[in-house]
């Protein structure tokens, strides 16, 4: 591949009227940021919120583009991982930002996966009832779906993303040099919202997974490119048409109910999102076919390939009474009935209620086997 293919940059819009912006992605895009900031004219305060992890690679960097753009930056470092996505962490974020003089002209810039642009963005959404939000994503998780689409929010230790918002960014920055450091269990998890959105819209995609798996979790270039750009086609065109999941964006969460549970039986600590993503859709992938919606070869496809991506824990340790518990406090369960996302061929989906214990119990039992037989 060429040099000018790899620095090519694409850009996606999300039709949202005026809350419409541009997912910018491509590869070596630092130069031209501070060009994108002047053109979107962005104020002269920013403020950089990133993890301890992101910031030792990315920060001084950041920092110095910008500062030498004549911005003035204040740059906000906590530490990583899901525990940070709290009220407390938004409370401590808050009085950093007022000590700073944080006004409501400043722009943050939410540097890093899917728990920084949560995070940073909740705060965007209600610091002086709103400022200014870029999304500068930096894990494949968050740079094929997590950036994009303005759902901002923390957990509470009574349910995962129970306090939140739509708050749309002024623009999504995806450059996937940040992808050079990422480490391989990111990529797997990465992996887990790829694969859902070959399931839930797209065949060809999938299809493209089946033949490029291997590269794809090496982080080859051109196949990494393809599949991020289709992600982020795909999800924008679904946040233009249901922003705030009155329908259709609803199919976003094929695995994520029993995929929710899976990471609430960890106690979020032993699997990670994108794993538990991947795990739940075998498994909800498993009720699709027993209550005869999921042709058996569409299913046997999808197990397939999940089973030849590696996720290194242990699901047998995960209590099956746990596990139900936990479904039953899912924001996506209305109080009578549960409802799931299922596959009804690979590529479309439809929702369904009311599914009995039974057969959940019994999808997260083949999911055990299936996964202990890789
Ligand atoms: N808002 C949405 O629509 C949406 C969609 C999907 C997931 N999510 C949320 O996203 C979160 C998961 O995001 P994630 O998987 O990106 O996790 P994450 O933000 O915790 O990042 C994973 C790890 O990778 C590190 N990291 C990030 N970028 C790196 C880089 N370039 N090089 C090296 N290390 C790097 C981080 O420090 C962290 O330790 C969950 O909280 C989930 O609920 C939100
Ligand atoms: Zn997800």
């Amino acid at each position: 591949m060429s040099r000018s293919e790899h620095t090519a940059r694409h850009t996606i819009r999300v039709g949202l009227g005026k809350r419409s912006y541009d997912i910018v992605a491509g590869r070596t895009m630092r130069p031209a940021l501070v060009q994108v900031l002047e053109t979107k004219r962005v104020g002269e305060k920013i403020v950089l919120i990133t993890d301890a992890i992101v910031g030792a690679l990315y920060l001084r960097d950041t920092e110095r583009v910008l500062r030498r753009a004549g911005y003035a930056v204040t740059s906000l470092v906590i530490p990583q991982g899901e525990s940070q996505k709290n009220l407390s962490r938004v409370g401590s974020l808050y009085t950093s930002m007022l000590k700073a003089g944080v006004d409501r002209k400043s722009t943050i810039l939410a540097l890093g996966g899917g728990v920084i642009g949560d995070l940073a963005g909740f705060v965007a959404a209600t610091y002086q009832r709103g400022i200014t939000l870029i999304q500068m994503p930096t894990t494949l998780l968050a740079q094929v779906d997590s950036s994009v689409g303005g759902k901002v929010g923390v957990n509470h230790p009574l349910g995962k993303n129970m306090i939140g918002a739509f708050y749309q960014p002024l623009f999504v920055w995806a450059d996937a040099d940040f992808l050079d450091t990422l480490p391989f269990r990111e990529v797997v998890c990465g992996m887990g919202e790829i694969v859902k959105y070959g399931i839930i819209k797209d065949a060809s995609l999938f299809k493209y997974l089946e033949s490029h798996l291997e590269q794809i979790l090496q982080l080859s270039r051109a196949p990494t490119d393809y599949v991020r750009l289709r992600c982020l086609e795909i999800k924008a065109e679904i946040v233009s048409k249901d922003e705030r999941e009155s329908g259709l964006r609803s199919v976003l969460n094929l695995g994520h109910t029993i995929g929710h549970s899976l990471e609430a039986a960890g106690s979020y600590r032993v699997l990670k999102h994108g794993e538990a993503v991947l795990l739940g859709t075998v498994a909800e992938s498993y009720l699709a076919k027993e209550l005869g919606l999921l042709p058996e070869e569409d299913f046997q496809r999808i197990v397939r390939l999940i089973n030849r991506i590696p996720i290194r824990v242990n699901i047998r340790q995960f209590h099956l009474p746990r596990i139900l518990g936990s479904l039953k406090l899912d924001k996506k369960s209305t109080d009578k009935k549960n409802r799931f996302v299922l596959p009804v061929r690979i590529g479309e989906v439809k929702t369904v209620e009311g599914i009995s214990e039974r057969l959940i119990s019994s999808s997260l039992k083949f999911l055990s086997s299936a996964r202990s037989r890789t």
